[in-house]
């Protein structure tokens, strides 16, 4: 008999321990996988944060989830509108295709026309093949139209077009084509501002910003910055197998002081760079660069908490913050509801009943 199952014999009761185990692991093992997959399925991108900002996003998210209207994401570079269009997306059950973004910005004015709407072979001195334009691509599937304040007027007419008509012609090609997208535009300007600059057309603005979402900078939700630090330490931790365990208050007081201009997208690389360099421990003081152990005090998270003169759907926002923490606890806890149900200070009971009523988008 190998050695390891020898006791089996001497003590029957350990087998039945041993057994159940083994079933309650199997069972535990089958319900976490399904867990995981309704969390990815509701959240497949989580945007995490405690801040009201980041609670009103997740209820406007639910609200908009299935509609099809147009989109406009506003916020400073680096403050996740990729993340929220992303969101977005995924929530639409309808829309099962893909998800194509395009960078306005990047792309030579010459060559956007034909990245938009394809071209036909011959189109132009260099086409020596025709190319399907992402609008095509997106079809029933949602295009993601990055940086849209960087297009030129002329462009600008083009687009136009295809969301007043859903209709486009590909490059050197009389054939006019339908498609059925939804689009989703975001941008670092001020698009009004750039309306009443002339630098962006009145009707085309409208027609993108049929439902506006701000994101607002880090620095004004410093109450996110923790939880950030932490999501970020636990993805970075697993990827490079880091021990970096957490962040001492010192730090984190700095961190909250200081300005983030480049904002999430800053944070992450900053904590990916401490993952790389430090062995294990806290992030201290001195792990943080000079411009950062720079940053005056500032009167706190509360300060950020700012009432909105429109008021607030506070329903909304509060199952929303249960609805985001307990998704956290629950990444947290690689599913495992028990840990997760500690972490929120609720018994394992509750935190099922709160799955179970929970179990339809956030509203
Ligand atoms: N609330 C959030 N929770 C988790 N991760 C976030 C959040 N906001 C941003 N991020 C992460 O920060 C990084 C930057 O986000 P994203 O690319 O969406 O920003 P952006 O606004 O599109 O920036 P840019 O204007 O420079 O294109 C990404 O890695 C994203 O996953
Ligand atoms: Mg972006």
């Amino acid at each position: 008999m190998p050695r390891s199952t020898w006791w089996f014999k001497r003590d029957p009761e350990r087998l039945g321990v041993a057994v159940r185990n083994a079933f309650e692991c199997r069972r535990l093992t089958a319900e976490n996988a399904s867990l995981r997959k309704a969390i990815e399925y509701r959240h497949p991108e989580i945007l995490i944060g405690i801040s009201p900002a980041i609670m009103e996003l997740h209820c406007l998210i639910g609200k908009i989830a299935e509609t099809d209207s147009t989109v406009l994401i506003s916020g400073e570079s680096g403050t996740g509108k990729e993340l929220v269009a992303l969101a977005l997306h995924h929530q639409n059950r309808s829309r099962s295709g893909p998800f194509v973004p395009v960078s306005c910005g990047a792309i030579p004015e010459g060559l956007l026309e034909s990245e938009f709407f394809g071209h036909e072979k011959g189109a132009f001195t260099g086409a020596i093949a025709s190319r399907t334009g992402r609008f095509e691509l997106a079809n029933k599937g949602t295009i993601f139209l990055d940086e849209v304040g960087e297009l030129s007027l002329n462009l600008q007419v083009k687009l136009l077009r295809v969301l007043q008509e859903r209709v486009f012609e590909r490059v050197g090609s009389a054939k006019t084509r339908a498609v059925d997208v939804r689009v989703i535009s975001a941008t670092n300007r001020d698009l009004e501002q750039e309306v009443e600059e002339g630098r962006f057309r009145e009707d085309l603005y409208y027609r993108l910003n049929v439902i506006p979402i701000t994101i607002p900078p880090l620095r004004a939700r410093l109450e996110d910055i923790q939880l950030l630090v932490r999501h970020f330490l636990d993805r970075l931790n697993r990827m490079n197998k880091g021990m970096i365990s957490g962040v001492t208050p010192e730090a984190l007081g700095l961190l909250q002081a200081y300005h983030w201009p480049g904002n999430v997208r800053e944070l992450e690389n900053f904590i990916e760079r401490v993952v790389a360099l430090k062995e294990s421990g806290e992030i201290d003081v001195k792990d943080l660069p000079m411009s950062m152990r720079q940053s005056k005090k500032s009167e706190g998270p509360a300060a950020a908490i700012d009432f909105p003169p429109q008021g607030i759907d506070l329903p909304c926002l509060i199952d929303a913050l249960e609805h985001n923490l307990i998704t956290q606890a629950l990444t947290l806890s690689h599913g495992v509801k028990s840990r997760a149900a500690e972490l929120l200070g609720l018994n394992r009971t509750t935190l099922v009943e709160k799955l179970r009523r929970g179990n339809q988008p956030v509203r």
